[in-house]
C-alpha cells in the first residue's frame, strides 16, 4: 500500500491531509510516513531473514530523532560517521552495540567518544587511522574491535560524486595493500580485527556491482583466514537505490536473496548499512508557490523551498518528481521550479512538464526523505524547514521550524 496518495482530489500522507500540515505548520515543510518507514526496514531487515546479521540504518541519510527512535524500535542498529550522529543515535535509545562507526576522518575525540560509549566496531579507512584508535584505545584501556574498509576497485554505475569503491575515490584501503593493515592490526595490542568492510555507492540499480565486490571480498576473506585471523562480520555497507523517476531498482527482497545465496553457509555474520531505501521515498518536502513568470521561451515557477532545503538537484542534477498537491486539471507547460536563492544553480527541477500552476498553490516534490533535511542548511539566513511525522491520524512535529533567533544564537 502506498501511504502516500490522492484521496477527494488532494494529497494525503497516511490519514492526514498535506494542505492542512502546510496550513498548521507552514511551508516548506518535510513530511515523513511512520507506515512507509516501517514497511521500507522490514522488507530491508526481512530479506536477510536467512543469515545471521544486523541491519545498521545509515544515520546520515536522514538523522531526526524521531525517524531514529522508530528504527530503532524496530530493532536497527546504527552506521555513524561523526561523533555527532553517536550523539543522536545513543539519545534515540540505539543500543551502542548494535552501532558501527564508518568514514575517513575520525578524530581522536570522536574515538574516545566511540569506545567509551561501547560501539560494536569501526570501519577503519588508513593504517593511520588504525595506528591512532590503537593509541586511543590504550589510553583508556580498552580492546577496540576493527573492521577494515576495502576498496574493491568496482564501478558501481551510478554518480561519480556518490560512487565510493572505485581505486580513484578517497575511500578505504586498496584491496591489494590491505593483507598489510590485518598484520599490522594482528600485532598491535588494543585493537581487534574482527571483520571487512566495503561501501561501494550509493544509488545503484543492479545487483551486479555488489555481488563483484562480495567475490573481490570472499577471496580476501580466505587470505585472512589463512592469516589466522579471527574475522566474524562481514560489513556490505549501503546504496541499494531508490526510484525517483523510471530507474527501476532491485526490489530488497532479490537484493537479499541474492547476497545470501552468494555467500552461502559462511561462519559470517552480515551487516548491512542501508539508508537511502529506508528513508527516501518516505518522505515529501512540500512547498507553496511565490510566483509564476514567463520570459521568451521559459517559465519560472518560483516556489519557497530552495537549494538550502533540498540541495541534490542543484548538487547532482538529480530528478525529483514534482507535482501539485490539489491537481487543478491545468493545461500543461514546460517550465523549471526554482528558489528564492541567489544563485542560477538553485532549482528543484528543470525543463519539467508541469500544470500552469498559480500562485499559493502547494507542490510536493517527493523522494525527499534521504539526504534532504540532512543536507539542508542556512544559507541566505534561511531557517531551516520543520519536519513532521505522520502514523496514521497522529501529526508528531519532528523538528520545529528554525527562527532567526535561532540562527543567530551562537553569534551573540
Ligand atoms: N555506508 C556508508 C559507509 C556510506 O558512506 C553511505 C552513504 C551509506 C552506508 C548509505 O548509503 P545509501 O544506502 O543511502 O545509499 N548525498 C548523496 C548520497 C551520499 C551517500 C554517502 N554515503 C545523495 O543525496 O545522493
Amino acid at each position: 500500500m502506498h501511504h502516500f496518495e490522492q484521496r477527494n482530489g488532494t494529497l494525503f500522507v497516511e490519514g492526514v491531509s498535506i494542505t492542512d500540515l502546510a496550513e498548521t505548520y507552514g511551508t516548506p515543510l518535510y513530511v515523513y510516513s511512520t507506515a512507509t518507514l516501517k514497511r521500507h526496514f522490514e522488507a530491508f531487515d526481512s530479506a536477510f531473514a536467512s543469515m545471521e546479521h544486523l541491519t545498521c540504518y545509515s544515520v546520515k541519510a536522514n538523522s531526526n530523532l524521531h525517524v531514529l527512535r522508530l528504527l530503532a524500535s524496530l530493532g536497527a542498529g546504527m552506521d555513524i560517521v561523526s561523533g555527532g550522529e553517536l550523539y543522536r543515535a545513543l539519545l534515540a535509545g540505539v543500543p551502542a552495540e548494535k552501532i558501527v562507526y564508518s568514514g575517513v576522518g575520525k578524530k581522536p575525540e570522536e574515538i574516545r567518544q566511540a569506545l567509551s560509549s561501547g560501539i560494536l566496531m569501526f570501519n577503519v579507512e588508513s593504517m593511520q587511522e588504525l595506528i591512532r584508535i590503537n593509541d586511543v584505545a590504550r589510553e583508556m584501556a580498552k580492546v577496540a574491535k576493527v573492521s577494515f574498509r576495502i576498496n574493491p576497485d568496482v564501478d558501481p554505475k551510478t554518480h561519480p560524486y556518490i560512487s565510493t569503491g572505485l581505486k580513484k575515490n578517497k575511500f578505504g584501503l586498496n584491496i591489494d595493500l590491505s593483507l598489510e593493515a590485518y598484520a599490522l592490526a594482528r600485532d598491535l595490542p588494543n585493537v581487534e580485527a574482527v571483520g571487512i568492510d566495503c561501501h561501494i555507492g550509493s544509488q545503484l540499480t543492479s545487483i551486479d556491482p555488489f555481488l563483484e565486490a562480495l567475490d573481490k571480498l570472499l577471496l580476501f576473506y580466505d587470505k585472512l583466514k589463512a592469516m589466522n585471523l579471527d574475522i566474524r562480520y562481514l560489513d556490505l555497507g549501503g546504496g541499494l537505490g531508490i526510484n525517483y523517476d523510471e530507474e527501476q531498482p532491485p526490489h530488497p527482497k532479490e537484493f537479499g536473496a541474492a547476497l545470501t545465496k552468494a555467500l552461502g553457509k559462511l561462519p559470517l555474520k552480515l551487516i548491512l548499512e542501508p539508508g537511502r531505501v529506508i528513508v527516501g521515498n518516505a518522505g515529501v518536502l512540500v512547498t507553496e508557490v511565490l510566483y509564476t513568470k514567463q520570459s521568451p521561451n521559459k517559465s519560472f515557477v518560483i516556489v519557497d523551498a530552495a537549494m538550502n532545503d533540498l540541495v541534490r538537484p542543484s548538487l547532482y542534477g538529480s530528478f525529483h518528481r514534482v507535482e501539485e498537491v490539489t491537481p487543478q486539471g491545468r493545461p500543461i507547460l514546460d517550465v523549471d521550479v526554482v528558489g528564492p536563492i541567489c544563485e542560477s544553480g538553485d532549482f528543484l527541477a528543470k525543463d519539467r512538464q508541469l500544470p500552469e500552476v498559480q500562485q499559493g498553490e502547494r507542490l510536493a516534490v517527493y523522494s525527499a526523505g534521504a539526504y534532504g533535511f540532512t543536507m539542508s542548511s542556512n544559507y541566505n539566513t534561511r531557517p531551516r524547514a520543520a519536519e513532521i511525522l505522520v502514523d496514521g491520524e497522529q501529526v508528531i512535529v519532528a523538528r520545529r521550524r528554525e527562527t532567526y533567533e535561532s540562527l543567530v544564537a551562537q553569534e551573540l
